[in-house]
């Protein structure tokens, strides 16, 4: 099959920033089995929250984003971790929605150009946000946040820099979740912390479900980013 056939359409760059703007968090996933993946898209569906990025950190996660891509279509999955123009290429050849990589390569960014997967590039300096601008990225992972400044430093980042939106990972939770939402430059934030790998290997589904529904109350308490 031709990897043109498994994109979705109508997901340009400007198509998954306004979805994950709406959503608001990305649910930053280790999947083990494969087998899981359903179950948590389930417990996803059931918190409000229809979306996933499955990171290339295990042998699973490839067909774990093949299994949501086939049998979960209302949920947006894309590959995390993605380091490598190989990585790209599996993410497009199993379905993935977007990629999502922790640090800047413009090799990588390339790559997903070249099979038209959206990518969400990781960023944590002004070096950085100026090469992800100067090849085309305006959705930026601001990874690792709370490590690289955190909320100040992405009030730093909005003054220069006034076209681009961060999705902050690495650090965030529900106490500090509606702090980062509530600036302007943040479109939405990533994390694992309603998805955390222990819950996952002992099934417990249901407080998966717990956890996203308390994220989603949060984001229902914060006002949506200006011109979103
Ligand atoms: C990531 O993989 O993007 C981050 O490690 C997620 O960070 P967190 O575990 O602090 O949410």
């Amino acid at each position: 099959m031709l990897r043109e056939e498994l994109l979705r359409g109508d997901l340009t760059v400007d198509g998954l920033e306004k979805r994950v703007t709406k959503l608001r968090i990305v649910p930053v996933v280790v999947l083990e089995d494969a087998n899981d993946a359903l179950p948590l898209c389930d417990a996803l569906m059931a918190g409000g929250l229809p979306i996933a990025e499955v990171t290339f950190r295990t042998e699973a996660a490839a067909e774990a984003i093949a299994l949501i891509r086939k049998e979960r279509s209302d949920i947006l999955v894309g590959a995390g971790t993605v380091l490598t123009s190989e990585h790209v290429f599996r993410a497009a050849d199993v379905g993935a929605a977007f990629v999502v990589t922790p640090g800047f390569n413009p090799k990588v960014v390339s790559a997903a150009f070249e099979c038209g997967l959206s990518i969400i590039p990781g960023v944590n300096s002004p070096t950085q946000v100026e090469m992800a601008m100067a090849s085309g990225c305006r959705l930026l992972k601001f990874f690792p946040a709370a490590a690289s400044g955190g909320l100040a430093m992405l009030k730093a980042l909005s003054g220069p820099y006034k076209d681009v939106r961060f999705v902050p990972t690495g650090g965030v939770n529900p106490e500090n979740l509606a702090e980062y939402l509530s600036l302007d430059n943040v479109a939405a934030c990533g994390g694992s912390w309603m998805v955390e790998k222990e819950l996952i290997a002992d099934k417990d589904f249901e407080s998966v479900v717990k956890l996203v529904c308390q994220a989603t109350e949060i984001v229902r308490t914060v006002p949506l980013p200006p011109n979103s």
